[in-house]
């Protein structure tokens, strides 16, 4: 039986891929070069230090480490001044209506974030109360598709894995949630996310019952 949800945060109950995309787009010009739409696809579920390496690569500029650190932290600084003005309108539909019914029902809530400014956007959202467990970039050491994220979350909410349902939007986020033996729900693409339990287009879409259907 499920006892717990776990949740990934950017693109599951937020869109900062639009913020994290002017942030990244904005250092690229600065050095030179353009940063599309599609090449911002790349950098979903990917670490900060990971998606200015493939930015750079886009652009084929070769940094220092200590460059590097501090075109990340530029990066970061702007894509805060954005983040510092969302409010609870940009949770995305369905999501508060989903932990509600979760919470009455007795269903553990954990969020499974590789952001460090996961606390910082959930307080934003004035969703931080939702969760009785947060694990974010901040707590791991090892990025998606390791399962370490949610493995801590389910520790953190004592429960098993096999108890553990997570919701992902990225395919290496399906492949954590995997690998740490828990279901998935993938939101958004169903090809790209063909290897989750189930696909749908967003919290929206979902309902207790349906978290019955994964038991084996
Ligand atoms: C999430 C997003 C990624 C982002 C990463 C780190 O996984 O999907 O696009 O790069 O978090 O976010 P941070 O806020 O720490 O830079
Ligand atoms: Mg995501």
């Amino acid at each position: 039986k499920i006892k717990a949800c776990l949740f990934d945060l950017d693109g599951v109950i937020v869109d900062t891929a639009k913020y994290h995309y002017i942030a990244w787009k904005e250092l690229a010009n600065e050095m030179g070069f353009d940063f599309t739409v599609e090449d911002n696809e790349r950098l979903k579920g990917v670490s900060r230090m990971t998606s200015l390496d493939i930015l750079l690569s886009i652009g084929n500029v070769e940094k220092s480490e200590e460059e590097k650190l501090e075109l990340a932290t530029k990066k970061n600084e702007n894509y805060l001044s954005y983040i510092l003005k969302m409010g609870p309108e940009e949770i995305l539909p369905g999501t508060k209506e989903f932990l509600e019914q979760l919470k009455k029902e007795g269903v553990k809530i954990a969020l499974g974030s590789a952001s460090k400014n996961a606390m910082t956007i959930l307080n934003r959202l004035e969703l931080t109360s939702y969760f009785d467990a947060i694990i974010d970039g901040t707590k791991v050491s090892n990025a998606k598709p390791d399962p370490e994220v949610f493995l801590k979350g389910a520790e953190a909410l004592n429960v098993s894995p096999g108890e553990c349902v997570v919701f992902e939007d990225a395919e290496a986020g399906v492949e954590a949630a995997i690998a740490g033996g828990m279901k998935c729900i993938g939101i958004g693409n169903a090809e790209i996310l063909r290897k989750a339990d189930f696909v749908v287009d967003g919290l929206h879409k979902m309902n207790i019952a349906m978290l019955e259907g994964l038991n084996n």
